[in-house]
């Protein structure tokens, strides 16, 4: 039998755990039933980095949206540091999601409010939490973490004034601003050119390696994908 203390130093050190996780969708005009997710499990170390790849239509973003606590499996359980989310209210979900889960999506349009200023948009899961956006603390967290994706004194300006790779960058400063038990990526660079690329992913990197987050990143691109440390692979609903 393993210790009390054993078990909570093994819940402490998995970020993520899928247990035998399905997502069905019912059927449509009369067509099949569609098994996105077929009894996956996996368990994600806290301070990796994960890239989740396979062919379109094998799970990919459904594998996110359920681990992301964004979507709710058929049957099966997600953890995020320790919590089931199958046993939190949507509003405990919510706040859940707000408070320790990063989100970098695909397209940088889709990433930031345009009528919020760049550092605005940084700090904005520290308002939605209830922190003061006129905190000095506040203000600084966003200026730091402007500088550390390389768009110091860029805060004022509108994110409609950046390039894509530049809203991605502010995307991932976000995800950052937190200290969130885990930070999702959905094809992260899908639009960017390859240098720009680069610059998210190294991001993505050092927030791991640096600040000991937790990163599952879920791409097509091969390139992308050798970032990580570990690679799962999706194929028809499951993992290889
Ligand atoms: N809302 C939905 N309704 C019905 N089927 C869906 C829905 N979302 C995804 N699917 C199906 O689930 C499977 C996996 O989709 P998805 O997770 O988007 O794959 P990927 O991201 O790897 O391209 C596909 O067969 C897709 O058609
Ligand atoms: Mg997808």
């Amino acid at each position: 039998m393993e210790s009390t203390v054993d078990t909570i130093t093994a819940v402490r050190a998995t970020a993520l755990s899928l247990e035998s996780v399905s997502r069905r969708y019912g059927r449509r005009g009369g067509g099949r039933e569609a098994i996105a997710l077929d009894a996956v499990s996996c368990a994600v170390p806290a301070g990796s980095f994960t890239a989740v790849v396979g062919p379109s239509g094998s799970g990919k973003s459904t594998f996110l949206q359920c681990a992301a606590g964004l979507d709710r499996p058929t049957t099966g359980t997600v953890r995020v540091g320790g919590t089931d989310l199958g046993s939190l209210s949507e509003a405990a979900l919510t706040r859940l999601r707000r408070d320790r889960i990063g989100f970098v999506f695909q397209s940088h349009a889709l990433n930031l409010v345009p009528s919020l200023n760049i550092e605005e948009n940084v700090v904005l899961p520290l308002v939605l939490a209830g922190a003061d956006p006129a905190d000095e603390r506040v203000l600084a967290r966003g200026r730091d973490l402007l500088a550390r994706v390389g768009l110091a004194g860029r805060g004022g300006q509108g994110p409609a004034t950046l390039s894509g790779g530049q809203q991605q960058r502010v995307a991932v400063a976000r995800a950052l601003v937190t200290e969130p038990d885990v930070i999702f990526a959905d094809e992260p660079t899908a639009s960017l050119d390859p240098e720009s690329a680069s610059l998210v992913l190294g991001l993505l990197r050092d927030a791991v390696r640096i600040d000991g987050r937790t990163v599952v990143m879920v791409t097509h691109d091969p390139v992308a994908a050798s970032w990580a440390d570990t690679v799962l692979t999706m194929d028809g609903g499951r993992l290889r």
